[in-house]
């Protein structure tokens, strides 16, 4: 059972968030080829190599989507632009059909009195940019903040909160050391590059949008709790490790202007020179934290090169995706942002959910009872955050959609409403329903 509305402090804003290239069909609109384009044609890296091309299509079906969200009486909406979308090349001539398509898709925001939280990059960089280096090359803070800049004079003037990347986590360490998202490098020096210049284009880009007074901008990082695998000191070591490479990198850097020395053990060899002269842009501050909570890992001790670590798999019920529930994760990650990094800002879960497959049944429902379950025992997590002290103001679902999960393709389904890939016809799930009930203003 979902707590209702009332459970929680005054303005606490409840959402549902999503990314450009995993809904709204990215073969339309004069959008220009990006990396995830590339990465899910090479053979091997997604599931039936399926691409973002076609996706939901919420391109054209935007408008009964925002119908969605708000029907789901949720306050705010987390989407992201297409970088591509709007400058087709990365940088000089702006598509005019993309940037009227934002202009569209937040005023229908507007209209639904749906709070626009956009997100600026969520990881399809354009091929034409990683054609120069991409994340390697130092110049993409500046393409980068140039960007925004593009993006942000036709529609900031109506949103609510910008963040500039999503997860640097996802686009440093899973990118180019694990290679497991696009580009699909596994190169240490690369992973140095890249995981200080996401970092640099996040405070160039904060740093732009301050000139042009947009107000209350975020950070948002992925953080997974990490627990050792057995009671040994190594494995406690190799925790340690893990969760300053993880856990630690993306927030030490913007919330306190420095790096996690556990980390830079390894990756310090291979930092651009002069890195040390970045963290002041890099720390630029900002109006808020957002956390991306999903599961725990733990770790062992490895014989291999550093970082020395393995995951190994955990007793714990698990979703669609393989991954352990551990809500109690979200509360401890709550209070230690609290103590260590937002110090007093908002905070709030950008995005929170699960894997669940469930087909329609006859009569045109789904049913999805454990991702009730798995929402109310992390709110349940929120509340005893929040009782604790934590300054928690929101909480948005991952996903509103059923869409494109990356290398997993169409075959992991988030949403609290399923699509069919063929038809593109969405039914709300149980989940959905079972929101939009608790969420129900009684005044
Ligand atoms: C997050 C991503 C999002 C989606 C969920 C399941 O890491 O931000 O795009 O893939 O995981």
């Amino acid at each position: 059972m979902l707590p209702a509305r009332a459970q929680f402090p005054d303005g606490f804003l409840f959402g549902a968030a999503t990314s450009a290239y995993q809904i709204e069909g990215h073969g339309q609109g004069g959008a220009g080829r990006t990396h995830w384009d590339d990465f899910a044609e090479t053979p091997g890296n997604v599931v039936r190599a399926e691409t973002g091309a076609k996706a939901c299509d919420h391109y054209t079906r935007w408008p009964a989507d925002l119908d969605l969200i708000a029907g789901a009486n949720l306050d705010a909406y987390r989407f992201s632009a297409s970088w591509a979308r709007v400058l087709p090349d990365g940088r000089g001539a702006p598509n005019m059909e993309g940037l009227d398509f934002y202009d569209r898709l937040v005023d229908g925001m507007v209209e639904r009195g749906l709070k626009p939280a956009l997100t600026l990059y969520h990881w399809e960089l354009p091929s034409a940019l990683a054609d120069l280096g991409g994340w390697r090359n130092r110049d993409i803070a500046g393409w980068f903040a140039d960007y925004a800049e593009v993006l942000l004079a036709r529609i900031g003037d109506r949103l609510w909160s910008v963040v500039p990347i999503n997860e640097p986590w996802c686009v440093g360490w899973l990118s180019h050391f694990l290679g497991a998202h696009a580009p699909g490098v596994r190169d240490i020096r690369a992973t140095a590059r890249a995981m200080h210049h996401v970092l640099l284009a996040h405070g160039r880009a904060i740093q732009a949008m301050r000139a042009m007074d947009q107000p209350n901008l975020g950070a948002v990082c992925n953080l997974e709790w990490a627990d050792p695998a057995d009671a040994s000191p190594e494995a406690a070591a190799a925790t340690a490790r893990y969760d300053a490479i993880y856990n630690r990198w993306f927030v030490d850097a913007i919330f306190r202007g420095e790096y996690p020395a556990l980390a830079l053990e390894g990756l310090g060899p291979h930092m651009p020179a002069g890195w040390q002269d970045d963290m002041v842009v890099i720390g630029t501050p900002v109006d808020w934290c957002g956390l991306n909570y999903y599961t725990r890992k733990l770790v062992a001790p490895d014989p291999g090169p550093w970082p020395h670590y393995a995951e190994v798999e955990g007793p714990l019920p698990k979703t669609q995706m393989g991954w352990e529930i551990y809500p109690e994760g979200l509360e401890k990650f709550l209070l230690r942002t609290q103590a260590e990094h937002a110090r007093g800002l908002p905070i709030y879960i950008t995005e929170n959910g699960m894997a669940e497959a469930g087909p329609p049944q006859a009569q045109g429902t789904v049913e999805d009872p454990a991702r009730i379950d798995y929402i109310s025992r992390h709110l349940a997590a929120v509340q005893r955050a929040i009782a604790a002290g934590a300054n928690v103001q929101g909480y948005f679902c991952w996903s509103l959609l059923d869409n494109y999960e990356w290398s997993f393709g169409y075959e992991k389904r988030f949403g609290l409403v399923h699509v069919d890939f063929d038809s593109l016809k969405r039914t709300p799930k149980s989940s959905y329903h079972a929101l939009a009930r608790a969420l129900a203003r009684n005044d």
